[in-house]
């Protein structure tokens, strides 16, 4: 029978996390903007009646907020989630990251291939198209072997950034904010410290692929202890892969497995302290073979890779799927985490900030009440709607927005009763 797994429509990926959570903060936003802009309107006329009521600098503040929710709803537009690929040449990165995105988009081989860092991100177009740094030209690309092309016929320095524009359409990683990243051979490279700050500072998840025919070198090592430095808690993943040779060698198994383990952990937990050996052992450190998981994906014979499976190779499939569950559900745990509780403080703040204001007017002017419950009665029932909206939210975010909207009305009822 097939073996053929097609996982391209799930509905049900942990990635969707990120990708409602992305579509819920841009309904709160846009409401904020509804918001902001009645509230704008309203100081104006404020201003314009009594400049008593209302101290220019809040004024002048409050006219700025449309700016600034306007400049928020774009950023949330370009929220992605990022993972970072890396570790010593010819260990078989690209052949994981093209088994992930299911079809052989990065060029792969023996010796040292990749010569600079590859990000692969989405396009709503059609057509794939490379950007190559420096260069203004955009690169259509045709077919996969162009991207080769196009990346070899250019002098490119080891720390420039080649993008590569895949269509969504084509592909479910990219589809939901999935931007992968590409790197050389870590060993080719000397500063380590450079990549960090040009293209780590940001990444949601680290992948480290080692060959499980050799073991984690200094240099890899030396890389993630950087990177622990500069970021607190990074998200590492480490595939052993080329675990199909051995197939090879059946009886050693167990042991090999069992020394890449203590020392996977050594690091990970005992060097690097980012989580304890239990969760480590399951969650952290796969035991795969990239090539077989592209041969089992990927559907276009033409650019199949050659030679067949191994045996044992249900194991690795299955752990190769295993892995990608667990990808998927700590980078959009984490994205959604880091990038959307910032969001979500920033619009706590603007309507505080409204809310505030606009009670220290009701306060000092004896006269509106009655409009101003009608304006605040509005508020409360785009706080019904976003609740609903809500739902597909982490708790926590969640529990914020509704305190949030809580408090402000609690507050400015009190003020109102309070006369
Ligand atoms: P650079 O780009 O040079 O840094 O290498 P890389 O880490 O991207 O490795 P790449 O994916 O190009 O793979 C190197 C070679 O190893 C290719 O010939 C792959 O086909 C082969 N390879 C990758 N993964 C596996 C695997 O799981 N098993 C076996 N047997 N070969 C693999
Ligand atoms: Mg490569």
């Amino acid at each position: 029978g097939s073996i053929r797994q097609n996982n391209v429509t799930n509905g049900n990926s942990p990635l969707k996390l990120f990708t409602h959570a992305k579509v819920t903060i841009t309904d709160i936003f846009k409401n904020i903007a509804s918001f902001v802009n009645d509230s704008s309107i309203y100081l104006a006329d404020v201003m314009k009646s009594d400049k008593e009521l209302l101290a220019m600098d809040k004024y002048k503040d409050s006219q700025q907020l449309k700016e600034r929710v306007n400049r928020i709803l774009s950023i949330i537009s370009r929220d992605h989630m990022k993972v970072v690929f890396f570790g010593r040449t010819s260990n078989g990165k690209s052949t994981v990251m093209n088994a992930m995105l299911r079809e052989r988009i990065l060029p792969v081989g023996m010796g040292h291939t990749t010569n600079c860092f590859l990000q692969i991100e989405g396009t709503d177009k059609m057509e794939a198209v490379v950007l190559i740094p420096g260069s203004e030209e955009l690169k259509s690309v045709h077919n996969l072997s162009s991207i080769s092309n196009a990346l070899s016929s250019e002098k490119l320095d080891s720390d420039s950034l080649v993008k590569i524009l895949w269509p969504k359409e084509k592909c479910r990683l990219i589809r939901d904010d999935v931007v992968l990243v590409d790197s050389p051979g870590i060993d080719v490279s000397t500063n380590l410290d450079e990549w960090i700050e040009k293209y780590c500072l940001d990444a949601d998840v680290f992948i480290l692929v080692i060959s499980a025919e050799s073991t984690i070198t200094v240099s890899e090592k030396k890389f993630l202890h950087n990177v622990a430095q500069r970021l607190s808690n990074p998200n590492i993943f480490i595939l052993m892969n080329r675990w199909d040779a051995t197939a090879n060698e059946p009886e050693m198994v167990e042991s090999v497995r069992q020394q890449h383990l203590d020392r996977g952990l050594e690091f990970l937990c005992d060097e690097l302290n980012l989580c304890d050996r239990k969760e480590a052992a399951e969650n952290r450190m796969f035991f795969i073979s990239a090539r077989e998981a592209l041969l089992n994906r990927n559907t276009d014979p033409s650019t199949s890779p050659r030679s067949g499976y191994n045996e044992g190779y249900r194991e690795r499939l299955h752990e190769f799927n295993k892995f990608e569950h667990e990808f998927e559900k700590c980078i959009s745990k984490t994205a959604v985490q880091t990038k959307f509780q910032q969001h979500t403080n920033r619009g706590r703040e603007i309507i505080t900030f409204l809310c505030e204001t606009i009670a220290n007017i009701i306060n000092r002017s004896q006269t509106n009440k009655e409009e101003y419950l009608t304006k605040l009665k509005e508020t409360e029932d785009k706080n019904v709607f976003l609740e609903h909206e809500l739902r597909s939210m982490t708790d926590s975010a969640k529990e914020r927005i509704r305190h949030v909207s809580e408090d402000v009305y609690k507050r400015v009822a009190q003020t109102l009763n309070d006369e």
